[in-house]
């Protein structure tokens, strides 16, 4: 039978008709009508079952109340009401519910499966924090396409990162997942990681990426998971927001709310951040996900009296996709029909999800993402792996050197410490699929580049850190014959990741009870620091002269130290996160205002005591943000620029020269940073405005150039608009945030 199709909005299709298929599955069509025409198909009930979100596979949130369970979902599924799932993967789970939903629901209206691929589906990356210390955006885009690749043969269409929270508290469980303090470089890695995972989305070898948590969620007070946030505009827009920005503006397919409040709303029912900002200021036009259940917890938050209420405020503020609460499922449909949510904003949230949902191409070929045979072939690739090992030790931090590398005719090595070779320890709960089994342990790592050294091992702690009582006895005859001690601390992998809050950030009492152990034997002694986030290390660095900071550096994690051990890799990395000298620190940031009573370490007398500083411990962090150290040294010289004055629409280019005075090529990471002097509001004592990482020979100089163009000093008002403000500004260039070079510049 031939039918017309006449849209509500005006338009005659008569392609479609032909063909004798309903428009929306006409390839020929455009997105937009396809779209119009599959809503105007749909019931009010199928509409919200699009904007549903269901838990299909092992938890990574608490149990909702009520859960149907498995068969309970197939049947929600076949009813129309389930758009997505998260957590079911493989390509044999993902193939065998998509095709429930093709043939066994009344419009066959394709699933999304989703994932958190944080840092690796399979093949396992460092941990985000670490790839970040690496300053290396090219590496960081590779390691996201290449999980993406992986993810997407595995079934899945989208992933949730990545996590994109500028945080400044290594208490908090989370910083693992993002890329530090400072907005600048987190907006960078923003942009490398979404096109990395996105690709153009045309193809079934890339995922959608999902920005989170938004926004501000690296806030939350004392760095208590699911905490509050409370803090002025003008810092959200300064320091939080332009990660976000700049991972919407590459063309981030989705964004998920955060957990926490803002202004004293949950920003699931948040209208200022999901519409205001998310929507009409940056014209976003992907969908925004809840955290898992956030829309639900707006009643705990004290925000919404009911389940009606919660859901009616989330999707009014803007919320598209409710993950795992069921409040739009329970309630949605009854509120639209009785005229309290209005249709066309119901409409508008189907619209953006079914959008995507054609983009992947998934109403053209539903099971374009699940093949098998790739599935096989692309996990755990060796070239996956090779791109592993490198990200590993490009990611290292060496905090304090004086004996390595280490030759490569050592005879003798000792390895001490449970994490050494623990392989269930060497990743954190966003491992993804990545096996325990298939990851290189520290001792394996160390056992394979010196195949001809006899390499005895002492477990010395457990996991938790507990001293094992006689353990000295054994490390005392094994160092005697020993050339080296490698001995790791830290915490064991599964401290890492969500509501892994911690309140002590000192290695744990027995870990350090093995490091004096190791040293009273007067052997050379190297110290591996693993763990995802900044400890305290104060006490180490008083004591021992070697620390390389290892972070969860993934499946090749014992290769990469290896190789930095060995000297076949030279470090390079440099800290994304300021490492406090003690908790009571704690935020402690580079780029903090500088106060009415400023003051620095090392400064007493009369004049230093009104001032703003701790009595008992020191102001200034042990490490600073950009620190790391190489196997090369590298001096700073000439810092030069084009012009001393420049006007808004000028730039300035600053020279330096960098000159590597060692034997030894290596990468350093050349830091430009700014300083407004004078800035009504004020502005911070250091921010980072670019950097460059290169490759100096052994004895080379390198002369490196900067644009600096005048918008680069601007800053954001409480709105979230441009401000630019004349006057005098310091320009800095440095191998860290501390220690840098200066110069001045003013702005006409
Ligand atoms: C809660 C986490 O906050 C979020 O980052 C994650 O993507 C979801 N759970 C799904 O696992």
């Amino acid at each position: 039978m031939k039918k017309t199709l006449i849209f509500t909005f005006g338009l005659l299709i008569s392609v479609s008709c032909l063909a004798q298929i309903p428009a929306y599955k006409d390839k020929n069509l455009s997105v937009n009508l396809r779209v119009k025409d599959l809503l105007s198909r749909m019931t009010v009930e199928e509409k919200v079952g699009q904007l549903n979100q269901v838990n299909g596979g092992v938890l990574t949130g608490p149990t909702v109340a009520n859960d149907p369970g498995a068969a309970g979902k197939m049947n929600l599924l076949r009813q129309g009401k389930v758009g997505s799932f998260l957590n079911v993967v493989g390509t044999e789970q993902t193939l065998a519910v998509q095709k429930e939903a093709i043939n066994n629901t009344r419009l066959g209206i394709p699933l999304l499966f989703a994932f958190d691929v944080i840092h690796g589906y399979k093949t396992v990356f460092p941990i985000p924090l670490a790839e970040a210390c690496s300053w290396d955006l090219a590496g960081a885009q590779n390691t996201a396409a290449i999980a993406a690749k992986e993810a997407s043969s595995a079934g899945l269409h989208w992933t949730f990162a990545p996590m994109m929270d500028v945080s400044r508290e290594p208490r908090w469980g989370r910083v693992m997942e993002g890329s530090g303090e400072d907005p600048y470089l987190q907006a960078r890695f923003a942009e490398a990681r979404v096109t990395g995972f996105q690709g153009d989305l045309s193809d079934n070898e890339h995922v959608m990426a999902c920005v989170k948590h938004f926004a501000a969620y690296g806030a939350v007070e004392a760095g208590k998971e699911y905490n509050t946030v409370d803090l002025s505009r003008y810092a959200l827009w300064n320091y939080y927001m332009p990660s976000y920005k700049a991972a919407v503006k590459a063309g981030a397919a989705t964004v998920m709310n955060s957990f926490n409040i803002l202004d004293g709303v949950p920003a699931s029912g948040n209208g200022y951040l999901v519409n205001d900002v998310l929507k009409k200021k940056w014209g976003f036009d992907g969908f925004v996900v809840s955290d898992w259940a956030s829309f639900g917890e707006m009643i705990a938050h004290g925000y919404s009296a009911n389940e009606t209420e919660a859901a009616k405020q989330a999707i009014m503020a803007g919320s598209d996709m409710d993950m795992e609460s069921q409040v739009f499922n329970k309630t949605l449909v009854n509120t639209v029909n009785e005229g309290d949510v209005p249709l066309a904003r119901l409409d508008e949230a189907v619209e953006r999800i079914l959008r995507m949902k054609f983009k992947l191409g998934l109403f053209d070929d539903p099971y374009k993402y699940h093949d098998a045979e790739r599935e096989k072939r692309t996990l755990l690739a060796p070239e996956h792996i090779k791109v592993a090992r490198d990200a590993a030790s490009s990611s290292m931090v060496l905090l304090k050197n004086e004996i390595l590398p280490l030759k490569k005719e050592l005879k003798n090595i000792l390895v001490l410490g449970h994490l050494s070779e623990s392989q269930d320890d060497v990743l954190d709960f966003w491992k993804g699929q990545g096996d325990h089994k298939n990851t290189v342990t520290i001792l394996e790592g160390i056992k394979a580049k010196y195949p001809n050294a006899k390499v005895s091992f002492v477990k010395t702690c457990t996991r938790d850190g507990e001293f094992i009582k006689g353990s000295e006895k054994e490390i005392k005859s094994l160092a005697k014959k020993a050339d080296v001690i490698i001995a790791t601390i830290g915490l064991y992998g599964d401290l890492a990741g969500e509501a892994r809050a911690l309140g002590n950030l000192n290695p744990p009492a027995g870990q350090m009870e093995m490091l004096a152990a190791a040293k009273a034997t007067k052997t050379p002694m190297v110290v591996l620091v693993q763990a995802g986030r900044p400890l305290i290390l104060t006490d180490v660095v008083k004591e021992y002269g070697t620390i390389l900071y290892t972070w969860i550096g993934g499946s090749q994690h014992g290769n990469g130290v290896a190789d930095i051990l060995a000297g076949d890799v030279n470090p390079s990395a440099k800290t994304v996160m300021s490492f406090p000298a003690s908790l009571g620190q704690v935020p402690v940031y580079y780029n903090h205002y500088n106060s009415g009573r400023p003051h620095s370490d090392g400064q007493e007398g009369p004049d230093h005591f009104w001032v703003s500083r701790y009595r008992d411990i020191p102001n200034e962090p042990l490490f600073p943000f950009g620190y790391g150290l190489s196997y090369s040294t590298f001096v700073y010289s000439d810092l030069k620029l084009s012009k001393t004055e420049i006007n808004k629409n000028e730039t300035v280019t600053v020279e330096v020269k960098v000159t590597n005075t060692s034997k030894i090529d290596g990468i350093e990471i050349v830091q430009l940073y700014i300083r407004d002097l004078v800035a009504q509001p004020i502005r911070p004592v250091k921010e980072l405005k670019d950097f460059k990482r290169i490759m100096i020979k052994a004895g080379e100089t390198a002369v490196v150039n900067f644009e600096l163009p005048a918008v680069k000093l601007g800053f954001y008002d409480e709105n979230g608009d441009d401000l630019l403000q004349k006057g005098a500004f310091k320009v800095f260039v440095g191998t860290n945030s501390k220690e840098v070079l200066s110069a001045d510049l003013e702005l006409k």
